[in-house]
């Protein structure tokens, strides 16, 4: 239809995107080679019948296996470059990247290389194609908060990140953990985010704003069962980047029919829509916005508002975001 095609055309701010979570089949099965590292799978096909998941750990499981494959300067260069070639294909303006540098530490691949590789790939996406990004450094709650600080530093002293992050699984790891390294990133003048609310209770969303002064929620689709909560997300505008595709896959929702970013809408919360892991979860961010649109019977306009939401919450300077309303 006409607005599905404008839907598509329309330029697009993705919010929610884990740059390990872009790694497709092929590209897996190609650095798992190069970089002799062996994978219980022989081929795409063995891959994708692995992409059933139960919920958020089971998917975790694969995904921290796969990247086991990432090694060298390059690896993250082609992965990124993957990514925003993508995001030159969908009419993706700019872009905020999380990824995940304790997991490529524990393989032995230093933050140098990871974000060297990033980075090229970043600058060549905006001189070739004039897709914007920024890079969003993640800590995992579910490992200890000691030495967070430390890799903090040494990403700044690097240079190339707009804020930090928290990701991983959330059951039983409240974001509280973090405060510390979460000042320090607030004094150092980052952003700070924080997945809340995906499978986590509606006190974690309060938490995070609370004890980490995170500016946006990822995910927060439990903030649903809190009045309370629902109220102040409104009241303060605070952006929640929701990720449909990926909350069908881990079981948070039986089907997009059923997801409830529709009710967070009316509620009048300032809703994203991004894609999370799309080689995990189906579909890259325009997959994601007119799937759910149609799934859930959305009108146009709160389509459009959506990305207009992108674009006011994200991290970009003001007069680009003028530039993109
Ligand atoms: N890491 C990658 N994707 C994630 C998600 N959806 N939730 C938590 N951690 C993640
Ligand atoms: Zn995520």
């Amino acid at each position: 239809t006409q607005e599905k095609k404008k839907l598509a055309g329309m330029p697009k701010v993705e919010l929610h995107l884990h740059l390990e979570g872009t790694l497709e089949p092929e590209m897996l099965l190609n650095l798992a080679e190069n970089n002799s590292v062996s994978l219980p799978y022989r081929n795409v096909d063995a891959i994708r019948a692995a992409y059933r998941f139960a919920d958020l750990q089971s998917f975790l499981n694969l995904y921290y296996l796969a990247t086991q494959c990432l090694r060298k300067e390059q690896d993250f260069y082609s992965l990124t470059l993957a990514y925003l070639r993508h995001c030159r294909d969908e009419n993706i303006a700019y872009t905020e990247m999380f990824f995940d540098p304790q997991t490529h530490l524990e393989h032995g691949v230093p933050l140098t290389v990871v974000m060297a590789g990033i980075s090229a790939a970043q600058k060549e996406a905006e001189r070739e194609w004039g897709v914007l990004s920024g890079l969003i450094l993640c800590f995992e709650r579910d490992r200890p908060a000691e030495g967070t600080i430390a890799l903090l530093e040494e990403a700044e002293r690097i240079g190339g990140i707009i804020g930090v992050g928290l990701d991983s699984a959330e059951r039983d790891h409240p974001p509280g953990k973090f405060q510390e390294t979460f000042a320090v990133a607030r004094a150092l003048g980052l952003h700070r985010v924080a997945h809340a609310g995906e499978e986590g209770p509606p006190e974690y969303i309060t938490d995070a704003l609370d004890t980490l002064f995170v500016e946006r929620i990822d995910h927060g689709v439990r903030a649903i069962e809190s009045p309370e909560l629902l109220r102040r997300l409104r009241e303060e505008q605070i952006p929640l980047t929701v990720c449909p595709f990926s909350n069908v896959s881990l079981g948070g929702f039986g089907s997009l029919q059923q997801h409830n970013v529709g009710r967070l809408l009316d509620a009048g919360l300032k809703v994203t829509i991004n894609s999370d892991d799309p080689a995990y979860f189906g579909g890259y961010l325009t997959e994601n916005i007119i799937a759910t649109w149609e799934a859930l019977g959305l009108s146009f306009e709160q389509a459009v508002q959506v990305q207009v939401n992108a674009i006011e919450g994200s991290f970009a300077e003001e007069q680009k975001k003028r530039d993109m309303l």
